[in-house]
């Protein structure tokens, strides 16, 4: 028995801000964010527009495309940094509106690598006897970007991804995942105003301490070594080469960190996902947006070999190999 994904989804907002829109708010140019990031545009949510509207969205995409009614869901994992409320979890107002009657739900908070540790905390409990999990990222980062420091803004985007995740038998499925942390290094993505640590205030919202903050150029260098060494460690736990692989999924925060990456390991650009340009970087919902763009563009095909790769706020860093 193997947890396999048996349908996937997603969902963008409507609204385009491109790099020319960008140029109007901070200072900065199209050529410098495109050089810099590879991103043209990213799509923002519309006002009124939610976290779990968006994972509402995506995960009725992937139910969907497995055929699966919601009501057969054992488990809905939301995986966000940027939820309707603190509480209760945005999970269980996905869980409410989809129908999904049976299913336990909580939210993944792992910044970027949400999707990934959600991942595999589906493939644990199919593991361990439930049969069917939508696994969804989703983030309104419009919500916590400070629309006045352009060493951020120009990289954030909205959007959603979903993954149904089931007790099916066969070799297929997810063959393995890696998860990491390093808390040492929690000061290079942060937002530090908001929590427990420094409650809701004047000071706050005046000095837009609710927004994330980011030492870009340190979490640049650390990302390309832990993707690198991430990818490797997949490889080497499945007895597998670069050159096996069909498809690399990365989160897409920076063309230049994947190209990075790709150096290293050795891997064509004809083999990796990127998306990027399209949507900037999305946080938890990056992974499983591209994830599902590449099935529909029929880059994944059934018996496909793929790797995912993901870094974020924490540090943590992670990845699955699958075999579709
Ligand atoms: C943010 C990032 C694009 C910046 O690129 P960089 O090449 O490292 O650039 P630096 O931070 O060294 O800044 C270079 C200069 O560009 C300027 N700059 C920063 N943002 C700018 C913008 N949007 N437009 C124009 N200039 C900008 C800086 O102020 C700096 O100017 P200075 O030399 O006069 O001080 C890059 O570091 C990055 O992508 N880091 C990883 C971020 C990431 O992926 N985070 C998410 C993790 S999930």
């Amino acid at each position: 028995m193997k947890a396999r994904i048996t349908g996937t989804g997603s969902y963008a907002p409507a609204k385009v801000l491109t790099n020319a829109d960008l140029e109007r708010l901070v200072a900065t140019s199209d050529e410098w964010i495109r050089e810099r990031t590879g991103i043209r545009e990213r799509r923002i949510a519309g006002s009124g527009e939610a976290c779990s509207d968006l994972a509402v969205e995506a995960g009725k995409r992937a139910l969907d495309a497995a055929s699966l009614p919601a009501s057969d869901l054992d488990m809905i994992l939301v995986a966000t940094c940027t939820g309707d409320y603190p509480l209760p979890a945005t999970a269980c107002l996905v869980q409410h509106r989809l129908g999904a009657t049976k299913a336990a739900a909580c939210d993944i908070a792992a910044a970027c690598c949400g999707f990934v540790y959600a991942l595999s905390v589906a493939d644990a409990y199919v593991k361990a006897g439930m049969r069917h999990v939508l696994v969804i990222g989703s983030e309104v980062m419009s919500a916590i970007t400070d629309w006045t420091d352009r060493n951020t803004c120009v990289l954030f985007g909205d959007g959603a991804g979903a993954a149904v995740v089931s007790a099916v038998e066969g070799e297929r499925g997810i063959l393995s995942t890696h998860l990491r942390s390093d808390g040492n290094l929690n000061e290079l993505i942060a937002v530090p105003g908001g929590g427990s640590r420094m409650p809701p205030s004047k000071k706050v919202v005046a000095e837009h301490l609710q927004c994330i903050k980011m030492k870009g150029n340190e979490t640049f260098k650390v990302a390309v070594r832990m993707l690198e060494e991430i990818a490797r460690e997949t490889l080497k736990t499945n007895g597998l080469r670069v050159d096996d692989l069909d498809l690399y999924v990365p989160h897409q925060a920076n063309v230049r960190i994947l190209t990075g990456v790709m150096d290293r390991l050795g891997l064509p650009v004809e083999k990796v996902m990127m998306n990027l340009d399209c949507y900037g970087n999305t946080s938890a919902a990056s992974i499983p947006l591209a994830l599902d763009e590449a099935v529909r563009m029929g880059r994944i095909k059934e018996g496909s070999l793929v790797m995912l790769g993901a870094f974020g706020a924490g540090l943590t860093w992670s990845s699955a190999m699958i075999r579709w």
